[in-house]
């Protein structure tokens, strides 16, 4: 494994006030960083000074997109230790955006010790108010100076933190989600498997005009025959129905949500039948006519866990549990905020100190 070199930043901020940070607009000292080309692979992993970075205007990804990321999240524990959640399922997802997008897979062992030395620099910027966290943002991008539509020879990686609050201004409270039959987020064959921006930028004008509609996100339909459910906005999406946690398969146009592996797996520690199969927003809609659509909620790092109090599509309301937040829903967010927190025995290994 590389060495992980460190240079000391010449002054260190101002840690903002935890009451007032939202999600994602506050970056902490310092970053990791490593560098990509054909003859020296991946190398001079190093810890350097938060700082902007600069590109050439032809960097390739500025204008064709090669580039992944990936959302994971640090917590201050109730007994003041910082843990980090699942950070080598998060680590191997990004090989395997890395491999979709052509990019060069990192060494694992590189990236976590880079990640762990990093977050142990930076542990007085691990909030400690309930519901906080330091949200992680691992990303690569190419970087070759060239127009020419192809794979970049050299790429960036690095990784920033920022202390963050809830993902949605609204908390932990049931949203509003418009099932989208216009747009669509990815096909098969496509990238929607990837965390790669292209995802992200696909979503945004469907978000909008859901916005424009009073909605808080779009339930994405797959592209092919508009029905089988897939994500919501830039999360996994689960149903309860008739007491069995149903979520769409992953077809290779659905992200492997870690959030998502969890919910799976605590439920089915809890002994809870759980489903991972396509599904139909007919089947949902006919689920909830027989009043057997119990709960609907979105799984995903930066929200946990979002509940969703209304369906909308093609004209009518779906009304989920009166509006309100579903029993298995609040015990799902408390027992993951409580794995987060220390407050949860961890039984199956998520957390890492
Ligand atoms: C997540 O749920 O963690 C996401 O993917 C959202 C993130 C892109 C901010």
């Amino acid at each position: 494994m590389a060495e992980i070199r460190f240079e000391q930043a010449a002054a260190l901020k101002e840690k903002p006030d935890v009451s007032k940070i939202g999600f994602g607009k506050e970056f902490s000292d310092y970053m990791f960083e490593m560098d990509y080309n054909p003859k020296q692979g991946w190398h001079d992993p190093r810890i350097v000074p938060y700082r902007d970075i600069s590109v050439s205007p032809a960097n390739c990804t500025l204008h064709y997109g090669q580039a992944i990321f990936e959302g994971m999240k640090a917590f201050r524990t109730h007994d003041n230790r910082i843990v980090i959640f699942r950070p080598l399922d998060h680590i191997n997802r990004l090989n395997n955006s890395a491999r979709i997008l052509d990019i060069p897979e990192v060494d694992v062992e590189t990236v976590h010790q880079g990640l762990r030395k990093l977050i142990e620099i930076e542990k007085e910027w691990v909030p400690a108010k309930k519901g906080t966290s330091l949200y992680i943002r691992p990303f690569i991008f190419a970087t070759d100076p060239y127009l020419g539509v192809s794979v970049s020879a050299t790429y960036k990686m690095m990784i920033i933190l920022s202390p963050v609050a809830a993902y949605y201004a609204a908390g932990f409270n049931p949203v509003k989600i418009m099932v989208e039959d216009t747009y669509v987020r990815a096909v098969p064959g496509g990238l929607g498997e990837a965390k790669t921006p292209a995802n992200y930028a696909a979503s945004l004008h469907a978000g909008l005009v859901a916005h424009e509609k009073g909605y808080d996100q779009t339930l994405w339909l797959d592209g092919v025959h508009r029905k089988y459910i897939e994500e919501v906005g830039s999360m996994n999406i689960l149903f309860k129905i008739k007491g069995e946690i149903v979520t769409p398969a992953l077809c290779g146009s659905i992200l492997s949500g870690i959030t998502r592996k969890t919910v799976l797996a605590v439920a089915k520690e809890w002994g809870v039948p759980t489903s991972e199969r396509r599904i139909t927003i007919d089947e949902v809609h006919e689920a909830y006519q027989n009043g057997e659509l119990e709960e609907v909620f979105g799984s995903g790092t930066a929200a946990v866990i979002s509940p969703v109090g209304e369906l909308y599509y093609k004209g009518e309301k779906m009304v989920i549990n009166d509006g309100k937040i579903g029993p298995f829903t609040q015990k799902m967010y408390d027992h993951i905020t409580g794995l987060h927190s220390g407050e949860v025995k961890d039984t199956l290994g998520f957390v890492e100190e």
